[in-house]
């Protein structure tokens, strides 16, 4: 069985493509190599496994893909722009990437459906906006982002719509609406109803899977508009604190990058997964502050050495954590990889690694739009 992995030089692609490789499949990845991930003179990672076959090209390349696909039986698609915050100024190039790519690689696939026998589509938590609340009195809610007027007044925390009164996060079910507040999540949103839209029409099983904030060895340390755990372990490389937006109580769900991946290749061999979105996270919300701590305990810095900013980005949620009981009733995923864990074998990775801190400049990239205030 070959599979192709769009994306698959790149963090979570390279991952699967190990565990993949490990079950008996072939495995072909189609990547870009996008500087901003892979540094100015990118060539083939280190860490992508000499048995991979790699195919440079980019996804709204129709040959390119057409090249790729070619003798496949099963599609991952993870190639995407990934940061939210710079989806808010390049849009055009957000869009480009994310939707016409997904465009063209359906098109190839439909092309193929007589021996394409599998669609995954990586999705994300930032579809839905805000999480989920509960207020003692009024009951549960989903919000749309915190009002702005109250985060220039510095109050973080999301308040019930009907009292004002303080609300507590709850996990977030597939079924919540979604409220995507960045034109990186609108791109999200669009993967997963295209792939499951073309899936249904043409007959392709697929599936479409919900990451939370994935961690792990591997994520660009050099690239700033990445996911917080690289951001940190990049600025404490570099002897430089942890900026942290808000107060640092915000939370998420980090799941690492070996459990996530072992919940797709089991969302690829069991059909009850077909025609779904599933969320892949741990039910566990860890602070930002937590995360920060974690990471210089275990980089054997001081974990009480950050740059607490008291200022917030814009489309960021307050907290968000998966309720995973469709993932665990339909396939029996839990996740393994507890979170100490977790960031010990991502901070042994990042001992061993150089990276370059842009954090700085990106953040300035985003002040001078008026983006963190
Ligand atoms: C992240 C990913 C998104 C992915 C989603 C689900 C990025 C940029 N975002 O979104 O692609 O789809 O998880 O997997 O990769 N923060 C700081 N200091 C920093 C950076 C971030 O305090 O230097 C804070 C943010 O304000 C936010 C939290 O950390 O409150 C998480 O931010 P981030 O890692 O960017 O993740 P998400 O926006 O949740």
């Amino acid at each position: 069985m070959r599979v192709l992995i769009t994306g698959g030089a790149g963090f979570i692609g390279s991952h699967l493509a190990d565990l993949l490789l490990e079950k008996g499949y072939q495995v072909r990845a189609l990547d870009s190599l996008d500087p901003q991930v892979h540094g100015d003179s990118p060539s083939r990672p280190d860490y992508l496994d000499p048995s991979v076959q790699l195919m440079v090209g980019d996804v709204r390349n129709r040959s390119d893909v057409a090249g790729a696909l070619e003798g496949c039986d099963i599609l991952v698609h993870f190639a995407a722009a990934v940061g939210v915050g710079q989806s808010m100024y390049r849009m055009e190039h957000y869009t480009s990437v994310n939707a016409l790519g997904a465009s063209v690689v359906l098109e190839e696939a439909v092309r193929r459906r007589d021996s394409i026998r599998k669609m995954l589509v990586a999705s994300s938590m930032s579809i839905y906006g805000e999480g989920l609340y509960r207020c003692c009195e009024c009951g549960d809610f989903a919000p749309r982002l915190r009002p702005s007027e109250q985060l220039e007044r510095h109050e973080w925390e999301v308040r019930c719509p009907v009292c004002g009164k303080a609300s507590t996060p709850l996990p977030v079910p597939e079924t919540k609406s979604l409220f995507p507040a960045s034109i990186y999540a609108i791109n999200k949103r669009s993967h997963e109803e295209m792939f499951l839209v073309t899936g249904q029409a043409y007959g392709i099983p697929a599936v479409a899977m919900r990451f939370f904030n994935v961690y792990g060895t591997r994520q660009a340390l050099s690239n700033p508009y990445t996911g917080v755990g690289a951001i940190f372990a990049s600025r404490l490389l570099n002897g430089n604190p942890p900026i942290i937006f808000e107060d640092g109580l915000q939370s998420r769900d980090f799941v690492h990058v070996r459990d996530l991946c072992r919940a797709c290749a089991m969302a690829l061999e069991n059909p009850a997964a077909d025609g779904r979105v599933l969320n892949v996270g741990t039910g566990r919300p860890t602070s930002i502050l937590d995360m920060a701590k974690a990471i210089a305990r275990h980089l054997g810095r001081p974990d009480d050495d950050f740059m607490i900013r008291d200022q917030f980005r814009a489309g960021d949620v307050r907290h968000c954590f998966a309720d995973c009981s469709s993932i665990s009733e339909l396939l029996g995923f839990r996740p393994e990889i507890e979170f100490d864990r977790g960031v010990g074998d991502l901070c042994r990775w990042v001992a061993t690694s150089t990276a370059t801190d842009r954090v700085d400049a990106a953040t300035r990239e985003l002040e001078e739009r008026g983006l963190t205030r």
